[in-house]
């Protein structure tokens, strides 16, 4: 159990020390418009990226619905929370970069 507790720790700590992938994934969100309707850890127009890590966290398929509607935009998912706002559309982003968001906002905690 304690050599588990480390470990856990260790990813953490990886985690934060920015790899490269973490440092694109901020590139790409700061080139596009993500931070004016989202936070990572408050409700802004849109539901905060923990809130949507919350809910998907381990759920089969979450990263390709995430990417696509990055992609694709929508809407439906958090009336509740943003008022029937859609998400809209971010085409320039390619599958790969969709996912690598996805995948990110999926690690919050
Ligand atoms: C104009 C405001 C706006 C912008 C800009 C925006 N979003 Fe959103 N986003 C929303 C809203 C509103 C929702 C909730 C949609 C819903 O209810 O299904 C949302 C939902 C999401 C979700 C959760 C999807 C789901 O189905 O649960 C993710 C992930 C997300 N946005 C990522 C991003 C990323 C990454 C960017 C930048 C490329 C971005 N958003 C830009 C408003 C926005």
């Amino acid at each position: 159990m304690k050599s588990l507790t480390v470990s856990v720790a260790g990813v953490s700590i990886l985690a934060f020390s920015s790899p490269s992938w973490a440092a694109d994934v901020q590139a790409l969100l700061n080139s596009s418009d993500c931070y004016t309707c989202h936070a990572v850890d408050q409700k802004l127009v849109g539901p905060s990226f923990k809130m949507v890590a919350d809910r998907y966290r381990g759920q089969t398929g979450a990263e390709d619905m995430l990417a696509s509607k990055i992609i694709s935009g929508g809407t439906g998912h958090w009336d509740k929370d943003t008022g029937g706002m859609a998400m809209p559309p971010h085409p320039g982003f390619t599958n790969a970069q969709a996912k690598e968001v996805a995948n990110w906002i999926l690690s919050l905690k």
